[in-house]
This record gives C-alpha cells, sequence and structure tokens, in this order.
C-alpha cells in the first residue's frame, strides 16, 4: 500500500501526540491543557458568532484579532500574525526563515515538534545539548548560523532563559531569524515581546491553548517585525488562506480581551505550581524550577516508566518520553488543587509499593 505514498510521505517520522482519552475518564495531566475552563466572554462571542454568517469565509487576515492582540501587548496590529495553533505558526515559520544549506540551531532536550518539522522541510538542525541541570549553553548560539529555535520557558523542563542571554542570543544573529516559542509565557516569565521593536530579525510566537484556556479552538500567533509578518502570510497564502475560522477567531477576541479572566486562572495555577512541587519534594522527587504550567521530575530510586503505568492505573495521565537522558523523567501538567492532591497521593502509593 505504501507504494501509492509520495517517497517523502513514506519517510517521514511523525510527531505523537500526548493521548485524548476516550471512554474512561483520566484526570488529565498529560497535554498541558488549561485545567479552567475558557472566560465567559469567550463562549458568549462564539455564540454570538454562530449564526447566517458562517456561511462566508472568515477574515482572512484576522484584523480585529491581531488588532485586540496588538492592544494586549502595546505592540502594532502590523507586527501581529495569526495562525491555526502555535504549531501551525511555528511549521509556517520554519517554511518561511530556515534553508536546507545553514543548520538550524535547538536545544536536545525541547519541543520535539521542531525536529519533525525541519525534516518534513528538508531543513538541517544542530541539537545543541542542555548542560546537566537543563540549563542552554550560551556559546553555540552566539555563532552566526542559519537560524535559532528557543522554547522560553524550554519544554519540558520548564525552565526559563535569562532574559539577558536572550537578548544576546537575538544580537549574535542579525542575519538569521531566531524564533522564540512563547507556548507557556503565561505562566510567569519575561516575555521577548518588548524586543521585537529593536530587532528585526526576532519572532515570537504564542498561543491561546495554555494560558488562555483554548487547546480546542486552535489559535495561535507570531508577534515580529513587519517583514518578517509579511513572510509568514506569504508562505500562509501559499497554502491555506482562512486557517483561523469565524468561531475561533470570535472566541479568541472574548478571550484576549478578558484580561481579569486570564490574570485570576493563570496566578491560581502559578500557586498550586509552587504548591505541588513544595509536596513532591517532600516524597523525594527531583523537580526541575519551573515557570511553565508543568512540572519536569523525575525519582531516583523508581523508572520513570514505573511511575507513568502507575499512575495510568490509577487513573492519572501524564508524560514520559522513551528518550536518552529523558526517560527517568515525567511532564506533569499542574491542574486544580484537587488535581494535584489525587497526583500526589497516587504517587506516595507508588512509592510505599516499590520501595
Ligand atoms: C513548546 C510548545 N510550543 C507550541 C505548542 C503548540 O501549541 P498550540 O498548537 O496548541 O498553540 C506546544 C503544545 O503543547 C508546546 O508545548
Amino acid at each position: 500500500m505504501n507504494e501509492l505514498w509520495s517517497r517523502r510521505c513514506r519517510d517521514l517520522i511523525p510527531y505523537v501526540p500526548g493521548e485524548q482519552p476516550k471512554g474512561r475518564t483520566f484526570i488529565k495531566l498529560n497535554t498541558n491543557e488549561n485545567p479552567y475552563p475558557p472566560s465567559p466572554m469567550v463562549i458568549k462571542a462564539i455564540k454570538a458568532a454562530m449564526g447566517e454568517s458562517l456561511r462566508l469565509y472568515p477574515d482572512p487576515e484576522c484584523t480585529e484579532l491581531r488588532e485586540a492582540i496588538a492592544l494586549a501587548l502595546d505592540a502594532k496590529a502590523e507586527q501581529i500574525f495569526v495562525g491555526n495553533g502555535s504549531d501551525e505558526v511555528l511549521s509556517l515559520a520554519f517554511q518561511a526563515f530556515f534553508d536546507p544549506d545553514k543548520p538550524i540551531r535547538f536545544a536536545d532536550i525541547t519541543y520535539s515538534f521542531y525536529p519533525v518539522f525541519a525534516d518534513f522541510y528538508g531543513l538541517t538542525y544542530r541539537e545543541i545539548p542542555l548542560d546537566e541541570n537543563f540549563a542552554l549553553p550560551l556559546e553555540p548560539f552566539l555563532e552566526p548560523g542559519g537560524g535559532v529555535v528557543l522554547a522560553n520557558p524550554n519544554a519540558p523542563t520548564g525552565r526559563e532563559l535569562d532574559f539577558c542571554d536572550l537578548r544576546s542570543i537575538v544580537e549574535a544573529n542579525p542575519d538569521s531569524v531566531v524564533v522564540v516559542d512563547e507556548a507557556y509565557v503565561d505562566f510567569g516569565a519575561r516575555s521577548a515581546v518588548e524586543l521585537v521593536s529593536r530587532y528585526p530579525n526576532l519572532l515570537v510566537v504564542r498561543t491561546f491553548s495554555k494560558g488562555r484556556s483554548l487547546a480546542g479552538l486552535r489559535v495561535g500567533y507570531a508577534v515580529g517585525n513587519q517583514n518578517l509578518i509579511a513572510a509568514l502570510n506569504s508562505v500562509k497564502n501559499s497554502f491555506n488562506s482562512y486557517p483561523v475560522d469565524r468561531l475561533a477567531q470570535a472566541g479568541a477576541l472574548g478571550a484576549i480581551r478578558d484580561m481579569d479572566y486570564f490574570r485570576a486562572t493563570t496566578t491560581k495555577i502559578i500557586n498550586t505550581r509552587a504548591c505541588a512541587t513544595c509536596h513532591l519534594r517532600k516524597l523525594g522527587f527531583t523537580v526541575c524550577d519551573s515557570s511553565a504550567n508543568f512540572l519536569f521530575v523525575c525519582h531516583q530510586n523508581i523508572p520513570g516508566k514505573t511511575l507513568l503505568d502507575g499512575l495510568r492505573q490509577r487513573g492519572i495521565l501524564v508524560r514520559w518520553w522513551d528518550k536518552p537522558r529523558i526517560s527517568n523523567y515525567l511532564r506533569i501538567t499542574v491542574g486544580t488543587d484537587e488535581d494535584m492532591k489525587a497526583l500526589c497521593a497516587a504517587l506516595k502509593e507508588i512509592l510505599d509499593e516499590q520501595i
């Protein structure tokens, strides 16, 4: 049957998303979704958009949404590009800014979609090893090259990159694009958006999926110099002119306008993260300091896979990778206080069984 596939398709090793369970109910701490519902303003806006106008295509430029995002970020609408989730925005950025003859640099432990995009588009890359504490070594990113992709905070470690280091990387690469993936920036890290007007080679990519509780709506965006935004539009319009549907544009508008709800829910998650970190450390886990809505944890006596399976049996899903350096780690989404209590109780049971 594979003879019917293109050669390119046969060679693909696709990204594997976290499980979305069907049937059984789990405490779902495996895909970094927000445990709180979207703002009531989102639901109101989507209901208002549900009607006769759905027969019409949506605004291909997401004008009103870009204006609202620009207002929220103290940027200009011309500096914003909106896409179907930040995965799509990242994918367009890989096509718009990188060439096969100059390797892109990203960390060896980072969002596992980056090498998938690079392979898909026939690009080359260097995976720069993080140090033993999962910190980013600066030097390899200061050499000029074919572009840089950084997740900040990084995933799956949750570590925030020092702001001065980030700026140094952008300054050291004036002839190539530095993409900063801020999917998790809403949970306390400092954003690079403030640098966009100064550095024409900086593209910041963000999402409504995490901090705004809208993973199901698929809205992401980029903030960058107008020239970079023009390149993204050029690639987008060669692929799909209408990636963000009417309901998604309306819902995202509702979310970006409800700042109070956003602050209240992200603050709750930050507080829950602090408590859960404390509890897990008391149970004997090593927990990386996290600036994201997840924790990266390991236990010196119990393999990560044993913890993963033990939690699943107890109705809790977390994320684990069978990869060198991190196969003993779990990435655990910060849920509600109750979710994290259930998680700690389940982990204690597993520890009592194993030790
Ligand atoms: C680091 C990172 N970037 C981007 C994304 C994509 O988010 P979305 O496509 O939902 O905006 C994720 C999703 O989990 C992520 O972990």
